[in-house]
């Protein structure tokens, strides 16, 4: 229940994160205030918001899909335009077998994997991540929707993925980092400060976390299997080329509305 704030806090509240640079204030005020247990943990909140924070680090979860996902302190926070990438994921494991064997490499929070196993009913779900902190976030959100948490490893790549899979998997979503090392500076700054580079980093031309995914994806992808990617629209062509170096029959999809570009590759069945 949110905490009862006379209308003088509130706008007060308002006013606080408007001029901190907080574009949607009224909002971030509602979401603030639904979630702190008393003023004084609200105060504390607004103050870190304030002071640059990420909402969803300040909040504790994000909104993906429909669902509430938990987002740790220094675990990249999911965007709503990779919502899109989930969409083609479904819709290429639905048209693969009716419970797909799905892998989400570089799962940071989890918000793909756990999106994927709400959606596909029976799917099978490894996931995994460099990061310690992403790993241990994602076990909690893909158990929370019925995964299994002893199935989200850590570790580069493929490399913490049962040998068992191989061969084996229908989907394999990587939101891998991909923005180029010199456009990282460029980045707003709740990413820059508060996201961890390997969360951002795609290398010298973005693609190189991709280049190693799509190398190594033949031999873990079932035929007709599909490696899926999200990716900037400048970037695609080139992360098509990525795909086909791998063997795999590369194919883009873009959804405008979200700004979304989607990259996939699929194995020769
Ligand atoms: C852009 S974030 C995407 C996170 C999540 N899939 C999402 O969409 O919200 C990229 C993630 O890749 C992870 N990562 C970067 N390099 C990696 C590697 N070599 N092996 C495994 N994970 C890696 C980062 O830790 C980060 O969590």
């Amino acid at each position: 229940m949110p905490i009862p704030l006379s209308s003088e806090s509130l706008s007060r509240l308002v006013s606080s994160l408007r001029s901190a640079g907080c574009v949607f204030a009224e909002e971030e005020a509602r979401l603030l205030t639904a979630e702190a247990g008393s003023e004084a943990e609200l105060y504390a909140m607004a103050e870190r918001r304030a002071r640059g924070l990420p909402l969803e680090h300040v909040l504790g979860w994000a909104e993906f899909r429909g669902l509430r996902v938990e987002v740790d302190s220094g675990v990249f926070v999911p965007r709503r335009r990779t919502e899109f990438l989930v969409e083609r994921a479904i819709a290429a494991a639905s048209a693969v077998r009716e419970r797909p064997v799905l892998v989400d490499l570089c799962c940071g929070s989890g918000a793909v994997g756990a999106a994927l196993i709400s959606a596909l009913e029976g799917a099978r779900l490894y996931a995994a991540d460099i990061d310690p902190a992403a790993a241990a976030c994602a076990r909690r959100n893909i158990a929370a929707r019925g995964g299994l948490a002893e199935r989200v490893f850590q570790g580069d790549l493929y490399g913490p993925l049962p040998g068992a899979l191989m061969g084996q998997v229908d989907v394999l979503v990587a939101n891998v980092p991909y923005v180029p090392t010199e456009a990282v500076g460029l980045l707003p700054a709740e990413a820059r400060e508060y996201e961890p580079r390997v969360a951002l980093d795609g290398g010298t031309d973005g693609l190189e976390v991709l280049r190693r995914v799509a190398a190594g994806a033949a031999r873990w992808l079932a035929p007709g299997g599909t490696v899926l990617t999200e990716t900037s629209e400048r970037q695609a062509p080139r992360a098509s080329d990525v795909m086909a170096g791998g063997g795999l029959a590369p194919r883009v999809w873009a959804d405008e509305e979200r700004g979304a570009t989607v990259v996939t590759g699929t194995r020769a069945e």
